[in-house]
């Protein structure tokens, strides 16, 4: 049983045009089992916050802290805390010219589990869960996401959750963009993830499609920088029904928020 804490988390970015505050004190636990569908208006952070959470240099923490079983997640460097158990799915994964797909996953399955995968189990393994995830057995000696179609680098995001068995995932969007067959597929393979290792996801999406694949326990509105609103699946249908204006800064709506 493993437990992540977010603590009242502040962070910034530097843009040209100086500061800009984007997370405002953004609190949440999750448990391992646990999965918490997280809904917000586009701008309002969701992805800074996976991205805090994973480690990019860009986003910077003034205040707060993020614990992973009591240890310091903040602290670490981005690979330390995907070797503690952090995983993130990207809203849009990064193309790597030049490394293959065999290459990429058994070298973060050798990282994450201090050891090298067996050579015949490993390729066994992988196979089979690129079968599952009904991916073409030539995209592993692809270059990771390169040419990629947007439902096949989702595909490619959950190929990896299978593998390397996170404790805490962070799916950012991995619906977005995906066909209703694809759609299935994915989720199929979050689930089977889910089942087989019993970690804690957190579900960034604006879609309640998906949440009739993979049932959230407890959904969050994320507004402005932090949780607003916590509830039960009920909370998606209604958010989908009058959508995130009352959650909202005064004087701003859905639309402002991009600017
Ligand atoms: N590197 C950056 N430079 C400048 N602004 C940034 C940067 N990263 C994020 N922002 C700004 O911070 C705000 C939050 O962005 P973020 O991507 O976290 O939103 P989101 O909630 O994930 O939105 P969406 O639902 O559209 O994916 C946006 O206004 C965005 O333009
Ligand atoms: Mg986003």
């Amino acid at each position: 049983m493993s437990t992540l804490e977010i603590k009242d988390l502040y962070a910034h970015v530097e843009t040209k045009d100086g500061i800009k505050p984007i997370l405002k004190g953004a609190t949440l636990t999750v448990n391992s089992g646990e999965t918490h569908a997280i809904m917000g208006p586009n701008g309002s952070g969701k992805s800074t916050l996976a991205y805090t959470l994973a480690g990019h240099p860009k986003y910077v923490v003034d205040s707060g802290q993020v614990l992973l079983d009591g240890q310091d997640l903040l602290a670490m460097t981005p690979d330390e805390r995907a070797k503690a158990g952090l995983f993130l799915a990207m809203q849009y994964p990064v193309e790597v010219p030049g490394v293959s797909m065999t290459n990429f996953l058994r070298t973060a399955k050798t990282e994450i589990d201090g050891k090298a995968p067996s050579l015949r189990t490993w390729a066994k393994e992988l196979g089979e869960a690129m079968k599952r995830l009904k991916m073409d057995p030539k995209f592993a000696s692809r270059s990771v996401n390169e040419g990629f179609s947007g439902g096949e680098k989702k595909r490619a995001e959950v190929l990896q959750l299978e593998l390397l068995k996170p404790k805490f995932a962070i799916l950012d969007e991995t619906d977005s963009g995906l066909d209703v067959d694809a759609l299935r597929i994915v989720s199929e393979g979050v689930n089977r993830a889910k089942e087989a290792n019993q970690f804690g996801i957190l579900m960034v999406t604006h879609y309640t499609r998906i949440l009739k694949y993979i049932k959230p326990d407890i959904v969050h509105v994320f507004a402005d920088g932090h949780f607003v609103k916590t509830g039960g699946p009920e909370l998606a249908d209604e958010l989908e029904e009058s959508g995130y204006d009352q959650y909202l800064p005064e004087g701003s709506d859905s639309e402002s928020a991009l600017a």
